[in-house]
């Protein structure tokens, strides 16, 4: 499949038709208030497009992980309806089901750029199923399938997958974008293509370095995930994060880096602390000088120098995982290095995964990002080189 060859909503004459639009609005809920409503104006722009072209506008989304049993309040879609009434200043009308009576009313009701929201997709258990059927009751609502939900991309269900089986199936702007920066950059790097990987565990990793290995020209291994390449160098880790049945792996995956001319970059130096607390005692140690009862919660200053070295003059910068403890104001500086590094490149930058997106954008560096992906699992599985069903349903141009 090539990803880069998929119709767009202006591939398509979406005026005066129903558009069924998938958006990914699982957003954080806190007593009936969204507290990010990031993905929420991340499909602005097709939303607003397709109010300008005069077409009907079906929205479809899930939030949370329902029984599947029928309507639950604390999941329903009407807080996201209301406040995206509030963003585009206009009505958005709640259907109160999905593909009964009242989704049915109100799409053959709407008139050219309306809006309505149809309830939690995942209120019907035949959702997460893909089950054909259900996913036909929901094409039969409109005429055009747009896919905008990028979050839920990795995800083979009805709303995401099954019903382009139905309808002519483009992707939004959203899509477009994550396809453009992340599959671009996987596909078609401007180089030096250096990727920046941290986070907790190498296990969550695993896809990811194993397919990026084979694109990049440098490799940056940084986070709780770095202490298990110690190991498998042979040096000791203390008492910090490292997962014993992952040392062969990462011995293999030093020897694949080796093999293929790719600079795999790991820290030198190393912020430790007496305990895995924030305010813990901390001093600055060489990576293969860890004391036994100490443990690593952030990269050194020597390691910042020699990552921000490598970044600097690169032509793409993928970065998945914070290289510390980076919700600490102690253990943050490594982080905070590497976003300035990324942002000072001027590479094409693409940060993906929840908790690099979190740093990036709680330490300001957000703007300065070419691209911020809007999935966490889903980005994920992109850089890990799987098809993701969201994306290989949609058609081709
Ligand atoms: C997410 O928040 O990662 C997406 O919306 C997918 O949600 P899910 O993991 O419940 O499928």
């Amino acid at each position: 499949m090539n990803v880069l060859n998929k119709k767009t909503i202006e591939d398509i004459d979406v005026a005066g038709k129903r558009v069924l639009v998938r958006c990914d609005f699982n957003v954080p809920l806190k007593n009936g208030v969204i507290t990010s409503d990031e993905r929420i104006v991340a499909t602005l722009p097709t939303i607003e497009y397709l109010i300008g072209k005069g077409a009907k506008i079906i929205l479809c989304a899930h939030f949370g992980r329902p029984a599947g049993t029928g309507y639950e309040e604390a999941f329903s879609l009407a807080p996201v309806a209301k406040y995206l009434a509030g963003l585009l200043n206009k009505g958005v009308k709640m259907a109160t089901d999905i593909v009964g009576e009242s989704a049915k009313k109100l799409a053959s009701e709407l008139k050219d750029g309306d809006v309505m929201l149809l309830e939690n997709v995942r209120f019907d258990k035949r959702e997460t199923k893909n089950d054909p059927e259900f996913s036909k009751q929901l094409a039969s609502l409109a005429e055009i399938y747009v896919d905008d939900a990028f979050g839920s991309a990795h995800r083979a269900h009805s709303s995401t997958a099954g019903v382009a089986d139905f309808l002519p199936a483009v992707c939004g702007y959203l899509i477009q974008k994550e396809i453009k920066y992340i599959g671009g950059a996987l596909e078609n790097p401007k180089r030096p293509f250096v990727a920046i990987l941290g986070g907790a565990k190498v296990s969550d990793k695993i896809g990811v370095i194993n397919n990026l290995i084979d694109k990049v020209d440098t490799l940056i291994i940084g986070g709780g995930m770095a202490y298990t390449f110690f190991a498998a160098k042979g040096y000791g880790t203390g008492t910090s994060l490292c997962e014993t049945d992952k040392i062969t792996l990462a011995k293999e995956m030093m020897a694949k880096a080796e093999a293929k001319g790719v600079a795999l970059l790991l820290p030198i130096d190393n912020k430790v602390g007496k305990e895995y607390a924030a305010d813990t005692e901390v001093k600055i140690v060489n990576s293969d000088e860890i004391p036994a009862d100490w443990m690593g919660l952030d990269i050194g200053p020597k390691s910042q120098a020699l990552f921000a070295d490598a970044i600097k003059g690169s032509g793409t910068v993928i970065w998945n995982g914070p290289m510390g403890v980076s919700e600490w104001d102690n253990f943050a500086s490594g982080t905070i290095a590497v976003a300035k590094a990324v942002a000072d490149s001027g590479a094409v930058s693409i940060i993906g995964g929840g908790d690099s997106v979190a740093a990036v954008q709680k330490l300001g560096f957000a703007d300065k990002m070419s691209h911020i992906s809007t999935g966490g699992g889903a980005s994920l599985e992109f850089m890990e080189g799987i098809e993701l069903p969201g994306i290989a349903a949609l058609n081709d141009k």
